[in-house]
């Protein structure tokens, strides 16, 4: 059967570290409250002028290194990003200039932090009609740009990054399995950036609003997360004639280690088959789960025939899931 396969990951983080103890120096917030209530330690933020696209192709040409094959083979580039450098050209556009591959599709898609998963469906679609070989899938992310730095309740929570993976149609019996997207507009206020759309053109009083800015509803999202996530896992589980057992290694969106361990107790998973690293990085929206993945293949944690379940839950609201046999 043709099947994506993932043939290399790889991934960028800014050099700047900003901790929880900074934070303390420039607001209202301790260390401790945000270790507790979130598991985040620290967060990279970008260097003043580093955008989406300097990180996507960054962590797009650490992934074609790492796999060893020449740009001109990548057929598709998606870019999963809710900061793009601008509204228009996508940053997928910049990222193929630079890898210097004109003329291949390339878009950016916009499911905040669903956003890989979603870009792994499409570009998986692609690949299994034989429209696309290879496909570069980027989640990249600077939510230090749209944060509210006087809101302690949104920017002590996102960090800056990018990760990538390349995807090859093979006919094997490993690879994606499934992906499952879904949506539900009517809680679209729940987590949101108004900014810059035609909503919201750009006027002198909007860049003095909150507009401007993101906005989170973090204890009702929260509560949907938990039981959104719970379903999907299951729901990813059983459409591949699974059982919870089977899940290898668990890569969830890095939002909140509370709803992270949720979604492991559901599946009956120990924590040491959940790859996290949201102490070190915060949540990094469409950027996080390809850095885990990058980072747990490279601690030797996924084998030959392991079962690697992704999830995410984002803005839109959307959420998504991936089983992939290694
Ligand atoms: O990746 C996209 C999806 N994102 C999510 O799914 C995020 C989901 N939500 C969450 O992760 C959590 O709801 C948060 C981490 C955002 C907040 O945690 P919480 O346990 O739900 O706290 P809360 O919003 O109910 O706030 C509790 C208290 C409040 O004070 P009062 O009203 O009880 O006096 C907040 O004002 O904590 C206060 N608070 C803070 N205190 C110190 C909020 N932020 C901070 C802070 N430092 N940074």
């Amino acid at each position: 059967m043709l099947r994506s396969r993932i043939i290399g990951t790889g991934s960028y983080l800014p050099d700047r570290i900003l901790t929880n103890v900074d934070l303390e120096k420039q607001m209202d917030t301790t260390d401790e409250w945000i270790r507790a209530r979130t598991g985040i330690r620290e967060r990279r933020i970008a260097a003043e002028g580093e955008t989406t696209s300097d990180m996507a192709t960054h962590a797009a040409r650490c992934v074609v290194e790492k796999a060893g094959i020449r740009p001109s083979s990548i057929d598709l580039i998606i870019l999963a990003t809710a900061t793009p450098d601008m509204a228009f050209p996508s940053s997928a556009c910049i990222v193929q200039h630079r890898l210097g591959i004109s003329g291949v599709a390339a878009f950016d898609i916009s499911a905040a932090c669903s956003g890989f998963i979603y870009g792994l469906g499409i570009a998986d679609q692609f690949i299994r009609t034989g429209t696309v070989r290879t496909a570069l899938v980027i989640g990249a992310e600077r939510f230090s740009k749209i944060l509210d730095w006087q809101d302690r309740t949104t920017c002590v929570l996102f960090g800056d990054g990018a990760g990538a993976v390349l995807l090859r149609g093979e006919e094997v019996e490993s690879g994606i399995l499934s992906t499952h997207l879904h949506a539900d507009g009517t809680y679209a206020d729940m987590l949101m950036v108004a900014r810059k759309g035609s909503r919201n053109p750009i006027t002198d009083e909007l860049i003095q609003t909150e507009a401007e800015y993101l906005i989170m509803r973090g204890s009702e999202l929260f509560k949907v997360a938990v039981k959104t996530l719970e379903e999907a896992v299951v729901e990813a589980v059983e459409a591949n004639g699974l059982a919870c057992e089977d899940v290898d290694l668990l890569v969830p969106h890095q939002a909140n280690i509370r709803i992270i361990t949720a979604t492991a107790k559901r599946l009956g998973l120990p924590m040491e088959k959940v790859v996290v690293n949201l102490d070190r990085y915060g949540n990094t929206s469409a950027a996080s789960i390809p850095i885990a993945l990058d980072e747990a293949l490279a601690e030797g944690r996924i084998r030959q025939g392991d079962h690697v379940l992704f999830e995410a839950f984002g803005g839109g609201l959307t959420w998504a899931s991936a089983m992939v046999r290694w």
